[in-house]
């Protein structure tokens, strides 16, 4: 709901309250993000007197009025704020100065959409959006602040265009989609850190001040730094405390920058990274920058997590798949890596197919000469000798086997080692006259050029067509660097990493919307861009390529701070772990990969017999949970990287079913049944489990009591159902 009043403007969910306001010089000020409040909250501005703060023009003598000191919604560059700016732009002078004061505004029904970039999508019972118009009267650069409020999602979207309302060319600097400033509070931030195979480890710090900032220009999103962030109140827990979190809709170079300034006031900004970005604006063109996505919670990390899990799942996601129930998928790659042929990976089907496994992934090494990672990338037609026939007959075989079929695919990438590489060197990144940097052994190719995308499209779909594939694996297995593009004018080379972008989710549209039955994963080295942006096209993304059960309790835990269950592909494989050579029991690695997108990375004849029997009753019981992992509430009931349990929960909508699962890490001699709260159940329903009956609140309050654990990574999985 959106209300307006004397410029005014309130924005209200079921329990929040965004509110701003454009003041007497048309500067559009940010009031209040918070709990609902249903009152104006302008009162809280006030105009101290801080020397070295400018003053605008029109304020005459008074000294109080500063646009260093307020708090702005769309902050510029070169007008006297001299903290973290949302925009800059250098006009066709070389001047840099900016000033932008309100001009209009529309309410609409429904969410905005965002050309070429994936958003959140509503409808018109679902969502309303504002569009507030600022302008900088003496250039006519203008920009449309939108807002798309999700009612009961307790969700708040942002994303601004730049228009080039003037007669001279612009270079856009930064154009940021998310502003945000929070009054003199003491606040701290959790962010997502990491590295291949380790990524989104929670990292909570109060803010010092000045600007503490987690970004990426690695051209994705990255495993470094996720393009999401919480800023919370010191004695904010998973069930108490204040907090704001936000996540960037975007899979290219990002940066968040958090600024406590002079005064104790927090500024947050969100957008392209603007370091390696430009944009050049002719005269009547406009920009439209990517989306933020933002909730506050009043209770804690739980219900921002709820907010976040449901917009990207119901909002965010979409597709055939979006909500049905994903296949049990076993994956070739940790069983064979490259070394496979047809009878290999058929001998494994079989097996996979006899523990009851749904669908068959054929990973790298399929297509062109692809025997190691140093050739054969951008060869997309299929290795028959390797693979004694054709797709469609690996596929047939696997289908008669009961199973479906699935691919990977690398389609960003080429190898120089490569058919395409010979007939199109002109089509990788790389800067004439250097050499350009390799990763992997490959380089990246020129996402933002037509005839990449289009021959890309046509060796996917033809490869998508000539056999009954109902899954792709989309990897992206490095960073890019050297950006250059032999299509775009000096002027416009700053354009490439979000162009690169652009490129990129255009493929995936066509292909998503050409090829709705098959299931797309995304991938990149694992967790590299596991981002919103993504999950628009893939609903589930490889989480990472540690596929150890313990490390993945700390990644899984990171990583479902802002991401639905769903999304998260996770698998079992065969110990010791190839990541850190780790032990842990089978039943512990079922449990933490059910706490996803459920899949075995393993060649079953690597099983025993009671190992196989293991995991063809994990399947059943993934099967008979799906429903409620993937539909139901997860909360966080411990902290892998606080103590020594990593457990979690699932409740139904109903609140009827509960599923406690995670591990212990460490047995002692003559150790207590540890107990562990539950969380976010009726207080007066009766649950049973294992014949024993437990009355909700003195699960709430007492909890339930853990195994009686043997060994170290011990499993843990209860199952509670509502009695009568
Ligand atoms: C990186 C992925 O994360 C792995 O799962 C696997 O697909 C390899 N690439 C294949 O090269």
């Amino acid at each position: 709901m959106i209300y307006v009043r004397d410029n005014f403007f309130s924005l209200k969910t079921k329990n929040t309250e965004y509110q701003l306001y454009a003041d007497k010089y048309g500067v559009l000020q940010h009031i209040w993000y918070g709990k609902r409040v249903d009152t104006n909250m302008s009162y809280l501005l006030n105009y101290p007197d801080v020397g070295f703060a400018g003053n605008i023009y029109e304020a005459g003598n008074d000294r109080t009025y500063s646009l260093n000191t307020l708090p702005l919604e769309y902050p510029c560059k070169g007008t006297g704020d001299y903290r973290i700016s949302a925009v800059s732009v250098s006009h066709s002078d070389g001047s840099t100065a900016l000033d932008l004061r309100f001009k209009e505004y529309k309410i609409t029904k429904g969410k905005y959409s965002i050309t070429g970039l994936p958003a959140v999508y509503a409808n018109e019972s679902e969502a309303d959006t504002l569009e507030i118009t600022l302008q900088d009267t003496s250039s006519d650069v203008r920009v449309i602040l939108r807002y798309g409020v999700l009612y009961e999602l307790d969700i708040i979207t942002r994303s601004a265009i730049i228009i080039n309302g003037g007669c001279g060319k612009i270079r856009i600097n930064n154009a940021a989609s998310l502003c945000l400033d929070i009054p003199d509070e003491k606040l701290e931030w959790l962010h997502f850190h990491g590295r291949h195979s380790m990524e989104r480890i929670t990292e909570r710090s109060p803010l010092i001040h000045g600007i503490q900032e987690s970004s990426s220009t690695r051209g994705t999103s990255s495993h470094q730094q996720n393009p999401s962030v919480i800023l919370c109140s010191p004695d904010c827990t998973e069930e108490n405390g204040s907090c704001i979190g936000a996540f960037f809709v975007y899979s290219g170079s990002f940066r968040t920058q958090i600024e406590l300034d002079q005064l104790n006031q927090t500024r947050l900004i969100i957008g392209i990274n603007p370091e390696l970005f430009s944009w050049t604006l002719n005269p009547g063109e406009t920009f439209e920058t990517p989306e933020a996505v933002m909730t506050y919670s009043g209770n804690g990390f739980s219900k921002l997590s709820h907010s976040f899990h449901k917009v990207i799942r119901e909002h965010i996601c979409r597709g055939n798949y979006k909500l049905s129930e994903r296949p049990v998928l076993l994956n070739n790659w940790e069983a064979t890596y490259f070394d496979f042929d047809a009878d290999k990976i058929l001998r494994i089907a079989k097996q996979a197919s006899e523990i009851g496994v749904d669908m068959l992934v054929l990973d790298d090494g399929w297509f062109g000469k692809r025997d190691n990672d140093c050739s054969g990338l951008g060869d997309w037609f299929v290795n028959e000798e390797k693979l004694k026939g054709s797709l469609h007959n690996l596929a047939e075989k696997i289908n008669k086997l009961g199973m479906r079929f699935g691919l990977w695919f690398e389609p960003e990438m080429i190898s120089e080692d490569s058919r395409l590489y010979r007939e199109h060197s002109d089509w990788a990144i790389k800067i004439p006259g250097r050499d350009p940097m390799r990763g992997r052994y490959q380089l990246v190719l020129d996402m933002s050029r037509k005839d990449v995308q289009d021959y890309l499209y046509d060796s996917i779909s033809a490869i998508l067509r000539s056999a009954d594939i109902s899954y792709l694996k989309w990897d992206m297995n490095r960073s890019i660097s050297d950006w250059y593009s032999s299509l775009l004018t000096a002027e416009k080379q700053g354009e490439l990493p979000h162009r690169y972008v652009l490129g990129l989710y255009a493929l995936l549209e066509r292909l998503t919307s050409d090829f709705p039955d098959v299931l797309f994963e995304g991938c990149s080295g694992g967790g590299g861009r596991f981002d919103a942006g993504m999950l628009y096209y893939c609903p589930q993304i490889w989480c990472s390529d540690d596929t150890d059960a313990f490390e993945r309790t700390v990644i899984q835990y990171g990583t479902s701070f802002i991401y639905p269950i769903s999304a998260v592909g996770s698998h079992v494989s065969i110990v010791p772990n190839h990541q850190t050579g780790r032990i842990t029991p089978i039943e512990s690695r079922a449990v933490t990969a059910m706490a996803g997108s459920f899949g075995y990375e393993l060649d079953p004849s690597q099983l025993t017999d009671n190992e196989k029997s293991a995991v063809s009753e994990q399947i059943n019981r993934f099967k008979k949970y799906r429903k409620l992992i993937h539909g139901g509430k997860y909360y966080r009931l411990s902290d892998p990287m606080n103590g020594y349990t990593s457990v979690w929960e699932f409740i139904s909508e109903d609140g009827s079913e509960i599923l406690v699962q995670g591990m212990v890490f460490r047995t002692e001699p003559n150790m207590n049944r540890k107990s562990i709260k539950l969380r976010g159940l009726d207080p007066d329903f009766v649950f049973e489990s294992d014949g024993e009956s437990y009355k909700g609140s003195a699960l709430l309050e007492g909890g339930i009591l853990l195994p009686q654990t043997w060994g170290d990574y011990a499993p843990v999985e209860i199952y509670l159902r509502k009695k009568g």
